[in-house]
């Protein structure tokens, strides 16, 4: 069976050779026609005058499109219908959108695009977390606000107490591969859209409105991202629908993609977070009350921010019970680039809230910060160590209800692992010898110190908009036996092909080389959700599952009557099929089906079972189970620069019984780097007026080769999911992200060594940041 083999991306020979197609790569019609956004120049204003004479008249423009030449819906959000294609007179943040090129070439198109001449009458921008506070600039009514217990009562009455807060930065995706679309109008309005997006559908609804016309003129398809990390959600729709209205208007094919600095002027990013936080504990450092106010800089349009900033809060416990908990949250409106999904999708800001808590409880107390983790740990309430077969949802016990096993929002944690993979892992990687030859180093090296971190990782899996957990597939098999399917998740390089591919297989019982899937496609497989949420894998592979199934029992069935047989007697293994003792090729079984005139495609389906999310209330169950793994990781700083490095990282995560080791080996160790990335090298600075300085790589700063940790161990738990997934394996795409937590924590350790006080360290840690808290350090009495 394939599935579960450590199989390398079915990609990976095209990635490595350079033939592996993107949007840009592929063969456009003679006469294409290439598109070029103009930007806002400023941050806030309306526009009073526009001059466009000069772009018109410069080389190769064939026409130039203002918000007044769209003809229906001038909206790409989406959510709230608050983000116009074009400005609609008021502008909103440097880079956004003012009105559209369209040019017999890439160069021409950006050339001209920069000749507009507007006139703003300038407003204020409100740009920093504190100046929306200030100037009460938010989405929705006010904060939003989920509690449990009485926290007030519980600090009031704590032993002890803590109170802080951290800055967390924003983060660029840094896809390879860019924002790209291109259009191809067809007869009777048709129109056909490559986009490099993780969410077709939303594609093909948004260019059906800005057309006018039923989603069904419209098919877009994707063959793959070069990478997406959630900035492909939302932020390919004013791409598309460009592309889609200008090739409208002008009847030819036409294309867009963002250079480098445009794509990070215009799209968005990571939400950035100050949280505040009041803390409760004993004198073991266990927690009694917690309270936590997140503000997220959010952008100027609402895109994605309720989502992200919920899951803030439904991780601001990470693998932490906490008796009483107030989680408030603010989503700020401000004149900056929409921020959007990003890997984590706000959970990994709500996890460093808890997190430097730990770590500042664990500092207060002076005792070793992994004590006060496990301190804090939810209850495991499973029995530990019971054989594989007897964890699948067995019934609970009534004591669990007692026990510390309920998040804040009312859920039941009922497969907890961190006890037993913390332990695990801390013993693997000797953490008890090398907390203390850091220790001696550090007593011993005035100008080098050395941190070491352990941190846990929880992440909840569904979407928590619960009518996004449902999938389709359709799966056709030839006649000569081989197998083309597709399904409604897109590939960016996490390798959801191969695993769909290898259940597919499994489920016929055929080698890989007899299955092929081709391009995301909304005219196969319709309705989809983004591909997102870490849940590719689970809702794809189960509704490919169904598709296979579905034909199985059609072969078994007409197998079984042209053998006298039941149905239940037909097995399909190794390439062949049994018919009790009677054993024939797949495709000689197939080619008797076709013949005997029994169908051989079928679509397949799939919904996540027993979820319920009433987000009014912070209740429910929003998750079908958790993803979790655990990171220790080891840093020297240098006490006189601040810069830092990586020495060793251990990692033990969980992707249930992985379909694929190989596949999510990778998962892992680029989640790891890229949420190290984020919390210590990537900055993103903008000045006074709003601009972006850092728009390229010559100014933000991503993890390189030459940053992989020099000792990276990354094992998998490898035990089965106890909830009903396929195949018994888990989400991977997102949680490890947040071991990189353990990066930021391991600097705090270093940074605590060199004076008395908390280091209270922000992110991203920058060398700079690092310099600062050792200061601080020093200096606190
Ligand atoms: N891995 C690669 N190589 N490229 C990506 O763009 N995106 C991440 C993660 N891993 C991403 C990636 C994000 S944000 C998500 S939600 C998941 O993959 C989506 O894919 P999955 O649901 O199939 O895991
Ligand atoms: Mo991932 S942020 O859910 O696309």
């Amino acid at each position: 069976m394939s599935v579960g083999k450590p199989l390398p991306h079915d990609s990976a020979p095209l990635h490595v050779t350079g033939q592996a197609r993107y949007v840009d790569d592929i063969p456009v019609p003679a006469g294409t026609l290439h598109l070029c956004f103009g930007l806002s120049t400023v941050a806030r204003g309306r526009i009073t005058a526009m001059d466009l004479s000069a772009v018109r008249a410069a080389p190769g423009v064939v026409a130039v499109l203002t918000a007044d030449d769209l003809p229906f819906a001038n909206d790409v959000s989406p959510s709230v219908h608050d983000e116009p294609l074009l400005s609609d007179g008021t502008v909103h943040y440097v880079g956004q959108p003012v009105f559209l090129v369209v040019a017999d070439s890439h160069l021409h198109a950006r050339r001209a695009a920069r000749l507009g001449r507007i006139d703003y009458a300038e407003e204020t921008p409100v740009l920093t977390i504190e100046a929306a506070l200030e100037a009460d600039s938010h989405f929705e009514d006010g904060p939003v606000t989920w509690a449990r217990g009485d926290v007030e009562a519980a600090l009031a009455s704590a032993p002890r107490t803590i109170e802080g807060r951290i800055e967390i930065g924003g983060q660029e995706h840094f896809y390879l591969e860019g924002q790209a679309a291109l259009a191809l109008p067809g007869e009777d309005g048709d129109m056909v859209v490559h986009s490099s997006t993780q969410h077709p559908t939303e594609i093909q609804h948004k260019v059906a409105d800005a057309l006018g016309v039923p989603m069904h003129m419209v098919r877009v398809e994707t063959r793959r991202m070069g990478g997406g990390f959630g900035g492909k959600e939302s932020q390919g729709n004013a791409l598309a629908v460009a592309c889609a209205v200008a090739a409208r208007a002008t009847g030819r094919a036409c294309k867009m993609r963002y250079d480098r600095d445009d794509d990070m002027v215009i799209t968005g990013k990571r939400h950035e977070f100050r949280i505040d936080y009041r803390a409760g504990f004993n004198d073991q450092g266990r927690l009694t009350g917690v309270a936590f106010q997140h503000f997220t800089r959010a952008g100027w349009a609402q895109d994605l921010t309720l989502p992200v900033a919920d899951r803030a809060m439904l991780h601001s416990d990470n693998a932490y019970f906490l008796p009483a908990a107030r989680i408030e949250s603010h989503r700020l409106r401000t004149n900056t680039q929409s921020a959007t999904a990003f890997r984590g999708f706000g959970g990994p800001q709500g996890m460093v809230g808890i997190e430097r808590v730990m770590d500042h409880i664990a500092h207060v107390l002076g005792r070793d910060p992994l004590q006060v983790r496990q301190a804090n740990y939810y209850d495991a309430a499973q029995s530990k160590g019971a054989g594989t077969g007897q964890r699948y949802g067995g019934p609970h016990s009534p004591a669990v209800a007692q026990a510390r096993t309920t998040t804040p929002y009312g859920m039941e944690v009922t497969d907890f692992l961190l006890h037993e993979m913390t332990e695990a892992l801390a013993e693997r990687s000797d953490y008890a010898a090398r907390r203390l030859a850091v220790r001696d180093w550090n007593a011993a090296n005035p100008i080098l110190k050395r941190g070491l971190a352990l941190t846990p990782v929880k992440f909840g899996i569904s979407f928590t908009l619960t009518h996004l957990n449902q999938a389709g597939a359709l799966v056709h098999v030839y006649q000569d036996g081989s197998i083309h399917l597709n399904h409604g998740g897109t590939e960016m390089g996490q390798g959801l092909n191969q695993k769909v591919a290898q259940v597919a297989a499994s489920a016929f019982g055929v080698g890989l080389q007899d299955v092929r899937i081709t391009a995301t496609d909304t005219g196969k497989v319709p309705n989809t959700s983004a591909t997102a949420a870490s849940s590719g894998s689970d809702l794809n592979g189960m509704a490919v599952q169904d598709a296979c199934e579905k034909i199985k029992a059609r072969i078994a069935g007409h197998l079984a009557e042209t053998h006298q047989t039941t149905p239940g007697a037909v097995r399909f293994s190794d390439g062949q099929v049994h018919v009790g003792d009677h054993v024939m090729g797949f495709a000689d079984a197939v080619q008797s089906a076709y013949s005997a005139r029994i169908s051989l495609s079928a679509t397949g389906f799939y919904k996540t079972p027993d979820i319920t999310w009433d987000r009014a209330r912070g209740q429910g169950r929003p998750f079908f189970y958790f993803a979790q793994g655990a990171a220790i990781t080891e840093v020297a700083v240098d006490t006189l620069t601040g810069e830092n490095r990586i020495l060793r990282v251990d990692i033990l995560h969980d992707a249930g019984a992985s379909l694929n080791p190989a596949i999510d080996i990778g998962q892992i160790e680029g989640g790891y780097v890229q949420g190290t990335g984020w919390l210590t090298m990537e900055e993103l600075v903008w000045d006074d007026a709003g601009r972006l300085r850092t728009h390229a790589p010559s100014t933000y700063k991503i993890p390189a080769t030459s940053d992989t940790p020099p000792v990276f161990n990354v094992d998998l738990w490898d035990q089965p999911n106890p909830a009903a997934t396929i195949y018994r394996s888990k989400a991977v795409g997102e949680p490890p992200l947040m071991l990189g937590i353990s990066t930021l924590m391991a600097l705090s350790d270093a940074v605590a060594a060199c004076g008395p006080g908390y280091p209270a360290l922000d992110a991203p840690a920058t060398p700079e940041r690092v310099l600062a808290a050792i200061a601080r350090v020093r200096d606190e009495p």
